[in-house]
């Protein structure tokens, strides 16, 4: 069974399913994570052409785990957890998502990793295109400089050596919600059965509660 939180960057999607899955000890899936590591392997490649890119992938071992409140990404045996968050990957990320090849295999990578348990997952067209018999869909979305602040935080955490300004992290989320938006291959776009939870103004506590008195009552889930 799957739950699933679509919604632009920074909506807070991630850190509320993760805070969702602890409390209900449900399995975490992060895709844009696994949009990111495939980034991540074109940019290791050296950028290679569509084609011969796209010849890779059948080669690619990918293996990914939520464990400690860390979704863990493996490729090829090595561990880019963190490497998949660098500012290279996020710039490239929403190009290479586009590619329709691309959509296909990270989408049978998921369809395929929750078969046999219960899982949130966040992304962008889980509701309409990878899940759309999910049991509930939800929709989070928050004002532009709500999310630029939130990710800007993040990422002084997590790539301190970053050295990238608010207004630089704010260009960057603009320009991938548009990308996001208006690519041909399942873009981002609100389910019609997705409920929508905007989270401008609200405390990180406010908005896992919400989605979990929405789960409790509709799916009743015992933990
Ligand atoms: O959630 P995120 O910022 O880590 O996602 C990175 C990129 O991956 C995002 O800009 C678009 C892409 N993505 C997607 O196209 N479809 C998804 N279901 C999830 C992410």
């Amino acid at each position: 069974m799957i739950i699933v939180i679509d919604g632009p960057a920074g909506s807070g999607k991630s850190s509320t399913a993760k805070e969702i899955a602890n409390r209900l000890k449900i399995q975490y899936l992060d895709s844009g994570a696994i949009y990111r590591a495939i980034t991540y392997l074109w940019i290791a490649a050296d950028k290679p052409e569509k084609n011969t890119f796209l010849d890779l992938l059948p080669e690619v071992d990918l293996e990914t785990a939520y464990k400690r409140q860390t979704f863990f990404v493996e490729l090829n045996g090595a561990d880019i957890t963190k490497n998949i968050r660098n500012q290279n990957v996020t710039e490239s990320v929403s190009d290479i998502a586009s590619l329709p090849e691309i959509r296909k295999f990270v989408n049978g990578y998921m369809r395929n990793l929750v078969l046999d348990d219960v899982y949130i997952a966040d992304g962008r067209d889980l509701g309409t295109a990878v899940f759309p018999d999910a049991a509930l869909k939800i929709y989070m979305d928050a004002s532009l400089d709500e999310r630029a602040k939130r990710r800007f935080n993040e990422l002084q955490q997590t790539d301190s050596t970053a050295g990238v300004s608010l207004d630089e992290v704010k260009q960057n989320l603009n320009e991938r919600d548009r990308k996001d938006q208006s690519r041909a291959a399942d873009p981002l776009k609100k389910a019609d059965d997705a409920i929508v939870i905007n989270t401008t103004g609200k405390t990180f506590d406010e908005q896992v509660s919400e989605i979990i008195d929405i789960i409790q009552n509709k799916l009743k889930l015992k933990y």
